[in-house]
């Protein structure tokens, strides 16, 4: 077989790979052995049993059934597209990181959006949160800006992620609903964790329908830091701002939409890109000081609050322009693996405990979904800048250290060394205390922002977030559930409280809730939770 075609082939985000072809229409076994018949197995006779010596047709079968890999635990339904960053000026009295210091600079990028209680086949249009995880590819490493289009989230410490994950996911013994919150465990634990109910009022919002992912905000969510060349720190809380404005669809089109065209989101980003309709969005920080954040009263370390507009308005600080689809959708975007730590020098955590756990879960997941430590090794997850590590071998190694030295300090005067100047320099917070679990007193006040986004809204969008609330918890089949879900609505808006205790055929309102998660003892005895066959 002599090769006499190189074709090109483009899989990940810009990087050319060459691949070569045997011929120009030949076509080949993986092993790259020219295929006589593509349609018919080896067998002893025509109509005879099959031969295991068949080895085309046990390696395309092999390699079939071994197509899918995990599917994510969360936010399993994405679509994802390439674009660039562009820095409107420089901040380097804020950040020494090098995507910011350069105005006019552009930085590769490549975005996913997703939802994320539904599996990778369920439909768009789901009552859900949307995932919105940028990936930065800068000169000093990927910056992993992984955000929701909420800016805040339903728990306050990551410990508690696998128990709201598990009660919106479907119920384990009946394996329903599969993509969308209205059911009895999911309204169970958040009647049961007070903390969520700003969340809540935001995901029975129309947010949570968003029309399409071009008119959707995108927030970072936690508390970070810019940290600049002289190591002085200032938290940032990062938005994403489209400048097509924020659109959504109203909740019987929804429903009829996800009937019709399940692939609602990502048809409309696809045709848009591919029209050359380019979707855009602005960078936007809200940039203070510890100084500042303690006249507030609630705590910036807290991922249940926002810090309002109103306050420390947010500023422009560069433009996300989306322009190219991938070439293919598994390569890309199945693989793609964002990760919170990815932070290049100059941007840093805060101690947002929530935060503090996704840095680990993200590299720990990927390990599991991509199928070992090399999936850095993958072009769309590998950094564009030049980079060298020592570290070797595992599954799927395709980067090795190339000659004697895999290790530093070496004698051979090879390979890169460390460097305190360019690399990164966590940020020397002073930090002191016992060592606790303990939920600070600070991160209490569950209701005040709750009611402060309930009263922002119109009295159109308040009644959206009234019928949302009714059609969700009329769904739930334990009374008990839905009495305790409208005592925590009683100290966020009485009217709504109210009229959802009305729709739901309550005979009076309960006794408004605790802001504390009930013990075992508060729950026991609650003869109404196993009157209720479930
Ligand atoms: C995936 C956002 C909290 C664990 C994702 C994705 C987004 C996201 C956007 C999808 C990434 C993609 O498109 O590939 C958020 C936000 C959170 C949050 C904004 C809170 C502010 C958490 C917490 C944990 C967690 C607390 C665990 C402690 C995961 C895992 C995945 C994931 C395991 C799957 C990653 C993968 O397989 O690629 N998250 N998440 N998340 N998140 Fe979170």
């Amino acid at each position: 077989v002599t090769v006499h075609d190189q074709k090109l082939h483009r899989g990940d985000g810009g990087e050319l790979h060459q691949f070569a072809e045997n011929g120009a229409d030949v076509l080949t076994t993986a092993q790259g052995g020219p295929v006589a018949d593509d349609q018919n197995m080896l067998r002893i006779g025509a109509r005879g049993p099959a031969l295991i010596e068949d080895f085309h047709f046990r390696e395309k079968i092999f390699h079939f059934d071994h197509e899918r890999i995990p599917e994510r635990v969360v936010h399993a339904r994405g679509y994802g597209a390439h674009g660039f960053f562009e820095t409107y000026e420089s901040l380097a009295a804020y950040t020494r990181a090098d995507v910011f210091q350069r105005a006019g600079e552009k930085t590769p990028v490549f975005v996913r959006f997703s939802t994320v209680a539904g599996s990778k086949g369920s439909f768009d249009l789901a009552r859900d949160v949307r995932g919105f995880a940028v990936k930065m590819y800068t000169r000093e490493g990927n910056w992993d800006l992984v955000g929701n289009n909420i800016p805040i989230f339903f728990i306050q410490d990551a410990i508690k992620f696998p128990d709201i994950i598990h009660s919106v996911k479907p119920e384990p013994d009946r394996a329903f609903p599969q993509a969308q919150s209205a059911h009895d465990n999911f309204w169970d634990f958040i009647s049961l964790t007070p903390e969520s109910m700003h969340m809540i009022m935001w995901v029975m919002s129309d947010r949570a329908i968003p029309r399409s992912f071009r008119f959707m905000e995108g927030f970072g969510v936690h508390t970070f830091r810019f940290v600049n060349a002289k190591d002085q720190s200032t938290f940032v809380k990062f938005h994403w701002k489209p400048k097509l404005g924020l659109q959504s669809v109203a909740w019987n089109e929804a429903v009829k939409i996800n009937g019709a065209d399940p692939d609602f989101h990502r048809r409309d980003l696809w045709q848009a890109i591919q029209s050359g309709n380019f979707p855009e969005w602005e960078l936007c920080v809200q940039l203070f000081d510890q100084e500042f954040a303690d006249t507030f009263d609630f705590d910036v370390l807290d991922p249940t609050k926002i810090i309002p507009e109103e306050i420390l308005p947010v500023q422009p600080i560069g433009r996300l322009v989306l322009d190219r689809m991938p070439d293919n959708f598994f390569a890309e975007t199945e693989q793609v693996a964002f990760m919170t730590q990815n932070v290049p020098p100059g941007i840093d955590f805060s101690d947002d405990p929530l935060l503090q756990g996704r840095n680990f879960s993200y590299l720990d997941t990927q390990l599991k979904r991509l199928g070992g430590p090399n999936f850095t090794h993958l072009p769309i997850n590998a950094p564009k800048c030049p980079f060298h590590t020592f570290q070797q071998d595992g599954h799927m190694a395709m980067r090795n250290p190339i000659g004697r030295v895999n290790y530093q300090p070496n004698s051979w005067g090879e390979g890169p060394r460390e460097s305190p100047q360019k690399g990164f320099r966590h940020f020397a917070s002073e930090e002191q205390g016992s060592k606790v679990r303990l939920r600070p007193e600070s991160f209490a006040d569950h209701y005040s922002q709750a009611r402060q986004f309930y009263i922002s809204q119109t009295p159109p969008e308040q009644r959206h977030i009234a019928m949302a609330l009714t059609f969700e918890l009329s769904k739930v089949e334990n009374p008990v559930i839905r009495e305790r879900m409208v005592s925590h609505l009683i100290n966020i808006d009485e009217t709504l409280a109210t009229t959802v205790a009305e729709k739901l055929g309550l005979r009076s309102l309960p006794k408004p809730a605790e802001a504390a998660i009930p013990t075992r003892q508060d729950l026991e005895p609650s003869p109404a939770l196993s009157i209720v066959k479930r």
